[in-house]
């Protein structure tokens, strides 16, 4: 075993040596914006509108820019890693090419004919081969018209004068013709535009062809061979992107999730059961499914509702062994590895802020979703009892360090007054929370904080200030401490008092 370990250790050493050597922007959440194009009139206006609605649908945007002030000019890395006996192993940085019309650095000079070998099969221009990273596996969907509609779009766009970044990758990997090989193996059975299923629905038909196409859902949310190719049998039953967990999205898994959550899910990155999407989804989301139409985005989770868990839970036993089922089947995913913010299994201190607080908030949280953490777990098949004996099972992998949290959130201590909490805040908070600075929630407003109340809970709240030691900061926290690093916990927790007792009238926050 340790043989093992070590030669993959070595193996992400060489492969990822590189991957580090220059500052890596945060590969997520960086939304670029649609050029502006006046649309000729006639049909090839027509053609461009056409194909600016499926470029929006394929996301080529989040891949090909790197800021919103150039988009589709290239530059930015795709860092995909592969699992390799159980550990993520990365292979290095693939730079988008500059996809503008621009004549001398980008796709100026390309024919209709150029374009469709690269998106419907991989093959450029000099007939060399690319690499999977550009995502042809799924836009081989395409059929031959809308290819050319995007072709007229990136013709229309502005052009960007901006050189390729060679790609950043092991020597032996540089060899383009092993993506021939690989082709031959993963790719060739795809090949080909989408054909519509006739005993479905047209929403059904549409909701597929955006799936399984334009919007290759399946690169992130199916879980993917050593070779880098999606495993199809598991299609859908989660993966891991960019060290975020992207959960299991089955109709099986999202059986307690309505048609209507899920719009929502892509339209206001509301996670079902509370919380918000986070991390390449709301990329996602921002700079790809925001556009769609109500109609598509119906589409997709109808026929996302149809999509089934090859291997379903079946939940047998009790106690522990459910709870541990459970945990494997729909937790791990998350919780082995911390993707996301999860606290990760075993680790006391990711739990320490966890097993402060009462166990029925830890149930609830589990339960009805909290932040990162999806209601359930996204278990469709599971019932609130099911849910609590996998917390049981999870909280056991920490209980023997129970006694000792490093540092644990506590109730304030008793000479902290809400006067003390009303100083501290005048002194230091009210420079954001009065008039809302830099987005802040202003005190007294309470719809703001009730909706952060209920989504968080109160300690969620408090962690978001207080940042305990092993609490992951989350989208929607505070600036750390409320930038008072001289402040005790017991101080800041006095101030967030102040700040809901000014803002949530019927709660008596005191008791707390
Ligand atoms: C997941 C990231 C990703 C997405 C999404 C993506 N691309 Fe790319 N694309 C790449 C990478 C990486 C390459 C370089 C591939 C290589 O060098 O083998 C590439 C290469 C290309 C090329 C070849 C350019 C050249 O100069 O050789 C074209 C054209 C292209 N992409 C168009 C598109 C279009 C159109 C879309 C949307 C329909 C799209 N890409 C979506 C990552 C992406
Ligand atoms: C670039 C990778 C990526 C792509 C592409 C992608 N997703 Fe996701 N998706 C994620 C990640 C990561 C999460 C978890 C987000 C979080 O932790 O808040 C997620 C979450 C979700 C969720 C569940 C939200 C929750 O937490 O309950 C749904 C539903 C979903 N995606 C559907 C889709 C669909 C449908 C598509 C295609 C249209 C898609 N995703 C494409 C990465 C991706
Ligand atoms: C898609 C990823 C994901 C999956 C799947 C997932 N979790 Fe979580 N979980 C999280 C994240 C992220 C957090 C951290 C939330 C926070 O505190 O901000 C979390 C937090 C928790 C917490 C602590 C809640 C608290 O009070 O702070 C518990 C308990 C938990 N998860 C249980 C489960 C159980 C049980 C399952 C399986 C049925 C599960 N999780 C599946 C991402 C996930
Ligand atoms: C420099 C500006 C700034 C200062 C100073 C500041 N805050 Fe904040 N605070 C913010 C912003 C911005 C947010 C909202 C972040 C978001 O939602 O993305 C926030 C959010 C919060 C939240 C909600 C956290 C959550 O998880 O939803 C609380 C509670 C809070 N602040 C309390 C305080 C307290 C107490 C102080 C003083 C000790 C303080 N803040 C000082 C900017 C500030």
């Amino acid at each position: 075993m340790l043989i093992i370990r070590l030669i993959i250790s070595l193996i992400s050493l060489i492969l990822s040596s590189n991957a580090f050597a220059e500052e890596i922007r945060n590969p997520v959440e960086h939304w670029a914006s649609y050029p502006k194009i006046s649309y000729p009139k006639g049909d090839k206006g027509e053609a461009i509108k056409r194909g600016e609605y499926l470029v929006m649908a394929s996301d080529c945007i989040a891949c090909h820019s790197t800021d919103a002030e150039h988009p589709f000019a290239g530059g930015n890395g795709v860092r995909p890693d592969i699992p390799l006996l159980g550990y993520r192993v990365p292979i290095g940085t693939f730079y988008s090419p500059n996809i503008t019309p621009d004549k001398k650095t980008g796709i100026g000079n390309w024919t209709q004919k150029d374009f469709h070998n690269a998106i419907r099969h991989g093959v450029a221009p000099d007939g060399s081969q690319y690499y999977p990273a550009l995502p042809y596996v799924w836009f081989t969907k395409f059929s031959d018209e809308e290819i050319d509609d995007m072709y007229e779009y990136f013709m229309a766009i502005p052009a960007v004068d901006r050189e390729n970044k060679p790609h950043d990758i092991p020597f032996f990997m540089k060899w383009r013709e092993l993506m021939l090989g690989w082709k031959l193996l993963f790719f060739y059975p795809f090949d080909g535009p989408y054909r519509p299923d006739p005993t479905r629905s047209e929403e059904w038909n549409r909701g597929a062809f955006l799936v399984e196409g334009p919007a290759h859902c399946g690169m992130c949310h199916t879980p993917i061979t050593m070779f880098g190719s999606p495993q199809l049998d598991k299609s859908y039953t989660g993966s891991i992107i960019d060290g975020y967990a992207a959960p299991n999205i089955t109709g099986t898994s999202l059986k307690k999730v309505s048609v209507d959550e899920l719009i929502r899910v892509f339209k206001y990155d509301e996670v079902p059961g509370g919380g918000e999407v986070k991390g390449p989804m709301k990329e996602v989301n921002h700079d790809s499914l925001m556009y769609l139409k109500d109609s598509d985005l119906k589409a997709i989770s109808v026929y996302l509702k149809t999509t089934v868990d090859s291997e379903p839970l079946v939940i047998s036993g009790s106690g522990d062994a459910k709870g541990q089922a459970i945990y494997n089947k729909h937790c791990m995913n998350c919780h082995a590895s911390g993707a996301g913010g999860a606290p990760k299994y075993g680790d006391a201190n990711d739990w320490a802020p966890i097993q402060a607080q009462p166990v029925d908030q830890t149930y609830e949280h589990a339960i009805k979703g909290f932040h990162g953490m999806p209601a359930m777990g996204l278990c469709g098949e599971c019932n609130d009892d099911d849910i609590k004996a996998t917390v049981n099972y999870m909280l056991k992998a920490v209980s023997v360090t129970k006694s000792k949290p490093k540092r644990a959130l506590g109730p304030a201590p008793k000479n902290y007054t809400l006067d003390d909490g009303k100083q501290l805040y005048e002194k230091v908070c009210a420079s954001c929370h009065d008039d809302g600075a830099l987005n802040a929630p202003k005190i007294g407003d309470e719809k703001a904080w009730k909706q952060r109340l209920t989504s968080q809970g109160f300690f969620g709240l408090l962690n978001g200030v207080v940042h305990p030691e092993g609490y992951k900061s989350l989208p929607n926290d505070c600036v750390p401490r409320g930038t008072c690093d001289d402040c005790s916990d017991g101080q800041l927790i006095a101030a967030v008092k102040y700040i809901l007792y000014k803002s949530v009238k019927q709660n008596d926050f005191k008791l707390w």
